[in-house]
């Protein structure tokens, strides 16, 4: 007897590039891979699952998150003021009682509770101001550990700043010789503003020394005259590695007056760089010095997006000294996103469910490895929606989660009895 064709055979797919089209597709899949593509195929499979005509989608790509904070809200104590200030100084309480165990477990669990929501690709940061490195050696080994069904980046991100503590320089670079994927910062939290615009210098001569990416903490405050943007640009330009550096969060940006931004834009339009926005996050913990009118502290996203930027969104934190909520769904951040930016029209609506998927694969350089098409990899989710729209709109159930050509997770969407008055 001949062996089946492919170990996993979906039916009746509705391509997210084609949403409006009655037209469904069969995916096939063999030996990890996308093997084929048509409507009806006739050969069978080991496994075969009927996607009733429900949305296929690329997976999920989280952009941002901190993975060695997640799940400690409350430890040892709540942020009462909400403010990111407040979190870095919860943060170097609990960061003294790291082990890689107690990392490495939460950290498990967060991914699991993501890839379960869709996500297969996932860039942490790891905080390597501690002098044992504990959190950045426990994100190493998960990412060995998760890599059968999730691909994760550990991007070094020197939380209290490379030049607070002559030791944070040693262990920013014992944390890329350890094999940190990018280089990370934080250059408004630097002591001084030349300070900051060292460590702008100093992030990309280590990306250059180690050939790795960068993505940078960058003017994450209110401030108006926190520039560091430009000083990152500038790098960019310089160096010509633009398109491997990502600027996260920015939200100054969305406080800086016209005149400067507009000229501030044109720069970056020539750098290629990647911005990452986390609207759940910034929305709850800038403007927090405002009064009345009181600012969203978001980045200017739509403008990024509409003169040709790459801007990706993530979660940045799930349960934790900065955000003691979340639930890893990128839906969120996506609708988040559409509310906070004012992107409520539907090819900005479609954008934002760009921004956690096609546009975080771009962020994180998946390159060929990433998409929906024959002889890719076959990494893809099957959402209760029709279109991207609908799928933001009802923060859609991911019903199913090929993670590597094999399911990894199943999802009933949740189902309603009336048992009022018929009417
Ligand atoms: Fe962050």
């Amino acid at each position: 007897m001949s062996p089946l064709p492919f170990s996993l055979l979906l039916r009746r797919c509705r391509f997210i590039d084609h949403a409006s089209s009655e037209d469904l597709v069969d995916i096939a899949i063999q030996g990890g891979q996308i093997t084929e593509i048509a409507p009806q195929l006739p050969q069978s499979a080991d496994q075969e699952i009927d996607v009733r005509g429900q949305l296929v989608s690329p997976p999920f790509v989280e952009s941002h998150i901190h993975l060695d904070s997640a799940l400690t809200a409350g430890q040892p104590r709540w942020n009462q003021s909400g403010s990111l200030f407040e979190g870095i100084e919860i943060w170097r309480d609990r960061k003294q009682t790291l082990t890689l165990e107690d990392v490495k477990e939460r950290a498990i669990a967060t991914l699991k509770l993501q890839a379960s929501q869709g996500v297969l690709f996932v860039r942490t940061h790891a905080d390597v101001s501690e002098s044992t490195l504990t959190a950045l050696q426990a994100l190493l080994e998960v990412r060995q550990v998760v890599k059968d069904w999730m691909t994760l980046q550990v991007v070094a991100f020197p939380q209290d700043g490379i030049y607070s503590n002559p030791k944070n320089d040693v262990l920013l670079e014992e944390a890329l010789a350890r094999g940190a994927d990018a280089v990370g910062g934080i250059p408004h939290y630097e002591l001084t503003r030349e300070d900051g615009v060292c460590s702008v210098q100093r992030i990309f001569e280590l990306a250059a020394k180690y050939d790795r990416l960068i993505d940078v903490h960058c003017d994450e405050i209110d401030d108006d005259q926190s520039r560091f943007l430009e000083v990152m640009a500038a790098c960019a330009l310089r160096s010509d590695l633009g398109p491997r550096v990502t600027a996260s969060h920015t939200t100054a940006f969305g406080s800086y007056n016209n005149a400067y931004a507009l000229k501030l834009m044109n720069f970056l339009q020539r750098t290629q760089m990647n911005f990452i926005a986390n609207p759940l996050i910034n929305i709850t913990l800038q403007g927090r010095t405002d009064t009345y009118p009181k600012r969203r502290g978001i980045t200017r996203v739509k403008e990024l997006w509409r003169n040709g930027l790459n801007v990706s969104l993530g979660t940045d934190c799930i349960q934790d000294p900065w955000y003691s909520l979340g639930t890893g769904n990128m839906l969120e951040a996506a609708a988040m996103a559409v509310h906070v930016c004012q992107m409520t029209g539907v090819d900005e609506i479609n954008a934002c469910y760009d921004m956690v998927t096609t546009h975080g694969a771009k962020t994180l350089k998946l390159l060929d490895g990433y998409g929906v098409e024959v002889g890719k990899p076959a990494n893809l989710i099957v959402l209760d929606a029709r279109d991207r729209y609908d799928a933001i709109r009802r923060r859609a159930t991911v019903r199913y989660v090929i993670s590597q050509g094999k399911l990894l997770a199943q999802t009933e969407p949740p189902a309603t009895q009336w048992h009022g008055d018929e009417m």
